[in-house]
């Protein structure tokens, strides 16, 4: 299988100007450590939101800003998961280059090791688990007309801590940078979509591996700022969402469901059924004396039999559903639910079950797997 573009995807920006000098860098090794389990048996990057892989979304926007040439970064561990999805790009209008990083040695090493693919061209370095609500177009402008060494995108956010945190003078101009500090020196956070020159490979040679044992972009990027570059920042104006944690990945569900789908019924819908608003429903999914109210995604080879799926929802690919109302909620593909009152605000694994029994009364059966939540 292979992923291809939202609408088809054909490598040009609006205008039609493909960025020939331009190439970008999606960073997508890594451990998932942050969405175990469902991050256990896969790629966090390969998590889907409203049915297609958060990488999908990523590779969407580096198409459309007219970009053809795209370096992902894998890790050992995920990387075949992600070459089998995504393919080579062709899908998309993109020519992707697979580069393996042995371990998750740090941002600023995943750039050392597309050192070869990049070359000296500018690049956009995306990591590859971040959605935001705009195209990357005005800022790869900002850096083509401010002559900048890096343009950081950057967000006010109520955590700053938790991210890459930026000091900003009056002008845009990027001052201080700190990863994750205790004492956050503003609340403009790091998105985690850069645009460097390729002053960056000689700033990544001079660092050093930081405490928790990563070379950190956040260092190579003040070695530009002290040694003298100018570094700009831009700041998003629509929502971004760092998809690394379950209540992150139903916001980023929601808001997708909410801004980017139509209505298209293209699976079989009996007459029994009713369907209101924007939903899609894919070729290959049949649904039973069952309510589907949008904004929502039913993926190909789902079978949902006397059930309410209301807004805000994603059932993937295989998923089984029966005499069940679910909201809000990510259900991945191949699960099965039966016999559920109300499921909401919930993500369910690949293949996993929630089936009410009725030969007992107050006990629960439970298969769980590691780092599970289960509140009942
Ligand atoms: O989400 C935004 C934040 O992303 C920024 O504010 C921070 O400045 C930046 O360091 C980064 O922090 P995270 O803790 O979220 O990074 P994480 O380890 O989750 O990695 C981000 C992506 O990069 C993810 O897709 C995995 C990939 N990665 C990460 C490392 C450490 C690699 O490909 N190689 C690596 O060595």
């Amino acid at each position: 299988m292979s992923v291809r573009g939202k609408n088809g995807g054909s490598g040009m920006a609006p205008g039609g100007k493909t960025k020939k000098s331009m190439k970008a860098l999606v960073l997508s090794g890594g451990k998932g450590t942050r969405l175990r389990p469902i991050t256990h048996t896969g790629a966090k990057q390969l998590v889907p939101i409203a049915n297609r892989p958060i990488l999908a979304y990523v590779l969407d926007n580096i198409a459309r800003a007219g970009i053809r040439d795209v370096g992902i970064i894998i890790s050992p561990e995920t990387g075949g998961e992600i070459r089998d999805t995504i393919g080579d790009g062709s899908g998309m209008g993109l020519s992707i280059t697979y580069l393996l990083q042995d371990a998750p040695k740090g941002l600023a090493h995943a750039v050392a090791v597309g050192r070869d693919f990049l070359g000296d061209s500018p690049f956009v370095m995306y990591l590859g688990d971040n959605l935001i609500g705009c195209g990357i177009e005005n800022f790869i402008e900002t850096f083509e007309g401010a002559r900048s060494d890096a343009v950081i995108l950057l967000k006010p956010v109520d955590n700053p801590s938790s991210f890459g945190v930026a000091e900003v003078d009056a002008s845009g101009k990027i001052t201080g940078l700190e990863e994750k500090p205790k004492a956050p020196k503003s609340n403009l956070a790091l998105v985690g979509v850069y645009v460097f020159s390729s002053a960056i490979h000689g700033a990544i040679s001079e660092i050093k591996p930081s405490e928790r044992g990563e070379l950190e972009i956040t260092d190579a990027i003040r070695r530009l700022i002290t040694s003298g570059k100018p570094v700009h920042s831009h700041i998003v104006d629509t929502w971004w969402l760092d998809t690394g944690k379950k209540d992150d990945l139903l916001a980023a569900n929601t808001v997708v469901l909410d801004e980017w789908f139509t209505r298209r019924i293209e699976g079989d819908v009996d007459d029994l059924s009713r369907v209101t608003g924007r939903v899609t429903v894919e070729k290959g999914a049949t649904i039973r004396n069952s309510v589907l109210r949008g904004p929502m995604a039913i993926a190909a080879g789902s079978v949902i039999e006397d059930s309410f799926i209301g807004p805000f929802t994603s059932i993937g690919a295989g998923t089984k559903i029966k005499k069940s109302i679910i909201e809000h909620s990510v259900i991945l593909a191949g699960a099965e639910i039966s016999h559920i009152d109300r499921l909401e605000d919930s993500l369910i694994g690949r293949g996993a079950k929630v089936v009410k029994c009725h030969d007992r009364h107050e006990a629960l059966r439970l298969m769980i797997g590691d780092d599970s939540v289960v509140e009942v």
